[in-house]
């Protein structure tokens, strides 16, 4: 039986770590899919999936398409620059239109926090969060969680540290509510100005000291500086940010060997991350990528009622 309940997914904060489980089984089976030579099942047949991006994005709206695409749903994207919010049409008109239309889902992706869950709440199709202004990124953090039970076998006890720019990102604050949920230690790290203490009422712990806190994680999450969100230069100078949370040769060598390399992309090469260790034996990145398709066929499956993983099995065999 499933224990998938959702219209829509707006957050990993509402999810509990059943449901997240469930979502990783059911990609552990897309997976196989896309493995093989011909990559399509037939689990949205008939379906409509709208790919609503008002932000730029690559790998989260390529990979939503794709998702659709193997499963064999019909896919629209609309663009902001080429639809008529240039006009001035609201987002609720516009997702209005989108539902009269037939849509099944629709993906977002908007600058403001809380734009998911306004139209989730507008609409009778499920809606899916592809990322909300600095709020949450449910997706990237299923695969990101999917990726470190691939690579790890287990998530329970793992040392996890985040580090960057901490304040402005969604992604930061599913991975927090996923990974607690399902027993890691979450460490964060970054300077003041981009972590603000009141990040640990969310139970996890708070540093500044990236060079302390490196030896002792298991994976180590890095995350870009978000200029974009940023009203003011939030440090001295990218200089120093790096002096202080850069991750060089120089610091990997302090770390444990088998140590995890994540980070979700873009990546600002020589700034968070030197090029020789975003390709390196520890990086990870890429993979994350690929797991994100699978991840995001198992969440259409799911809000489209698709039963438990066993079932996925049978039904896409
Ligand atoms: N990780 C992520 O959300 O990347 P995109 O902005 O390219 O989708």
């Amino acid at each position: 039986m499933s224990v998938w309940r959702h219209k829509d997914l707006v957050s990993i904060q509402h999810l509990d770590a059943d449901e997240i489980r469930e979502v990783h089984a059911a990609a552990r089976t897309f997976k196989d899919v896309i493995r093989r030579e011909i990559k399509k099942v037939p689990a949205l047949r008939g379906k409509t999936v709208v790919n609503l991006f008002v932000e730029p994005s690559t790998r989260t709206r390529i990979s939503f398409e794709l998702a659709a695409k193997r499963m064999s749903a019909d896919v629209v994207a609309v663009h902001s620059e080429t639809s008529s919010f240039r006009k001035g049409e609201t987002l609720k008109d516009t997702v209005r239109n989108l539902e009269a239309l037939k849509a099944d889902f629709v993906v977002l992706r908007h600058k403001a926090a809380g734009a998911a869950q306004f139209i989730a709440e507008r609409l009778g199709c499920s809606v899916v969060n592809a990322g909300d202004g600095a709020h949450e990124h449910p997706t990237q953090a299923l695969l990101d969680t999917f990726t470190i039970l691939e690579k790890r076998g287990r998530i329970e006890g793992l040392r996890v540290l985040i580090a960057g720019d901490i304040l402005f990102s969604r992604v930061a604050r599913s991975d927090i509510w996923a990974l607690t949920k399902l027993g890691a230690k979450v460490v964060l790290c970054g300077p003041t100005t981009l972590l603000p203490d009141v990040f640990r009422d969310l139970g996890v712990e708070v540093s500044h000291d990236f060079d302390r806190e490196l030896p002792r994680a298991d994976v180590i999450y890095l995350l870009r500086v978000q200029h974009e969100r940023q009203q003011h230069m939030m440090f001295p100078s990218i200089g120093e940010f790096v002096s202080l949370f850069g991750l060089t040769p120089e610091r990997m060598e302090r770390c444990k060997p088998d140590a995890l390399i994540m980070h979700p992309g873009p990546i600002n090469r020589g700034v968070e991350i030197t090029s020789e260790l975003a390709d390196g034996p520890n990086s990870v990145i890429l993979e994350q990528v690929t797991n994100g398709l699978a991840v995001r066929m198992a969440v259409l499956y799911l809000l489209n009622g698709g039963q438990a993983p066993e079932t996925v099995a049978e039904g896409i065999a």
